[in-house]
């Protein structure tokens, strides 16, 4: 088998077998395949898409170029959710704890944030001491323990996807359903959970810019879950502003215990329980949507999913003084009101901007090796539909930097001010099962 003549087929429009797919992948992480060869094809696959076969093909070669992670010593369902990724994308702080208070257990393998958007391992390093890394044996033993361990990634999980994202990073082959997909999939089935909800988002702050092509995104991940076994869900949702009020570290934690709290922003308390309640249905906890979404709103009212987050932060070693009261959590030198010019109605906040803005104060990291400043970032004062006056304040800008200038000019032009008054949309726009 010679790697040009599979790229040829592919560029050709014709189909794959699994051999060939091994032995692309199974090359490339070997070295035998160089980054010439794999960026062609990858381009090839950009243009001529893959079949569902090809693409759990595809994803089952890259899920077992690694370590699979064996959770099988935790007794009961082992649930997971996967978000695409957002602005203000606080829900695993939420969710963790809130259906661990049900009885679920969630062994879950989390990222760090980069350019525009957030990450929850660093959210959760804004509290002091917390440990993202744990070892297996302390990893299964805490899920066992408390019903919940939120932790980096090993070295070596899916390294067919390190190598293949950092090369469509560079090679304009990032914007594609089948290597989307696969990259996703891969992880999630590589991390051994029984069932996989997959958060999809769409808007200007995520990486599908419209509903349809997040639709199709989640179709193929759910196809692929399906095809190997895994109860794999999906729900589509607003990325057209950010979730939330707050974004940035301890910002969003202080807003996760608000919501832990019952005091959430309506939209995040929303998703957070549609969220949920799938995920209770596909622990057999609950039979139904509606029975899933009672028990979640009885744990927030009662306190035990705040309790769980307590329990959760001290068995990862993080202090749970800042947790118990939050403003002790670290807060930034300036806070700077950004007002509104205009009178109407807030028509967008462009997810993007504001996120790279927020990341521009400090939140966030521009390359893998920058450091981030916990306590930077931005709390919303209005959100899309919201009435605003001139001279209004729009939000509040949190940082540490002194030469913040241009980057409030910015926040202030992501958020678009229109006459009429806005329908708005709903958080949850699809669930695909
Ligand atoms: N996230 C991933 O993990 N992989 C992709 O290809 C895109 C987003």
């Amino acid at each position: 088998m010679r790697m040009v003549d599979i790229i040829v087929k592919k560029r050709d429009g014709f189909s794959l077998t699994k051999e060939e797919i091994n032995f692309a992948i199974n090359g490339y992480v070997s070295g035998e395949v160089p980054d010439y060869q794999m960026s062609a094809l990858a381009m090839a696959i950009v243009f001529k898409g893959m079949n569902n076969e090809e693409i759990v093909n595809l994803t089952s070669t890259m899920l077992h170029s690694g370590d699979i992670i064996d959770l099988s010593l935790i007794k009961g369902v082992k649930v997971d959710k996967h978000s695409t990724g957002g602005v203000g994308d606080k829900t695993s702080l939420v969710l963790g704890p809130l259906v661990a208070s049900c009885g679920a257990k969630l062994a879950k393998m989390s990222g760090r944030g980069l350019g525009h958007t957030g990450g929850t391992l660093d959210k959760l390093e804004s509290i002091p001491g917390f440990k993202v890394n744990l070892d297996s044996n302390q990893f299964v033993k805490q899920v066992n323990d408390i019903g919940i361990a939120i932790v980096g990634q090993t070295a070596n999980l899916v390294p067919a996807d390190k190598k293949m994202y950092a090369l469509r990073d560079v090679t304009g082959t990032v914007e594609s359903i089948p290597l989307i997909a696969s990259s996703i999939m891969s992880k999630k089935l590589a991390s051994g959970s029984d069932t996989i909800l997959l958060d999809v988002k769409f808007g200007s702050g995520a990486f599908m810019k419209n509903v349809n092509d997040a639709k199709k995104l989640a179709k193929t991940m759910v196809d692929i879950g399906k095809s190997l076994n895994k109860d794999t869900r999906a729900i589509i949702t607003d990325m057209t502003q950010p979730l939330g009020l707050a974004i940035g570290n301890a910002l969003e934690v202080k807003e996760a215990i608000n919501t832990l709290h019952g005091n959430g922003p309506k939209d995040f308390v929303e998703l957070c329980l549609s969220a949920g309640s799938i995920m209770l249905q596909q622990a057999k906890i609950c039979n139904n949507l509606d029975d899933g979404r009672k028990l979640l709103e009885e744990k927030l009212k009662n306190g035990e999913a705040f309790n769980k987050f307590v329990e959760f932060v001290k068995a990862q070693n993080g202090d749970i003084n800042y947790i118990l009261d939050p403003n002790k959590l670290q807060t930034a030198k300036h806070i700077i009101e950004v007002k509104s010019e205009n009178d109407g109605y807030v028509d967008e906040i462009n997810c993007l901007e504001i996120g790279e803005s927020a990341m521009r104060l400090g939140a966030g990291r521009k390359t893998i090796n920058d450091t981030i400043d916990m306590a930077a970032g931005i709390i919303l004062n209005k959100k899309v539909g919201d009435h605003v006056k001139k001279g209004e304040i729009l939000c509040y800008a949190h940082t540490n930097i002194d030469d913040f200038k241009d980057i409030i000019i910015d926040i202030h032009d992501s958020f678009k001010v229109l006459p009429e008054k806005v329908e708005l949309k709903p958080i949850v726009h699809d669930y695909i099962k």
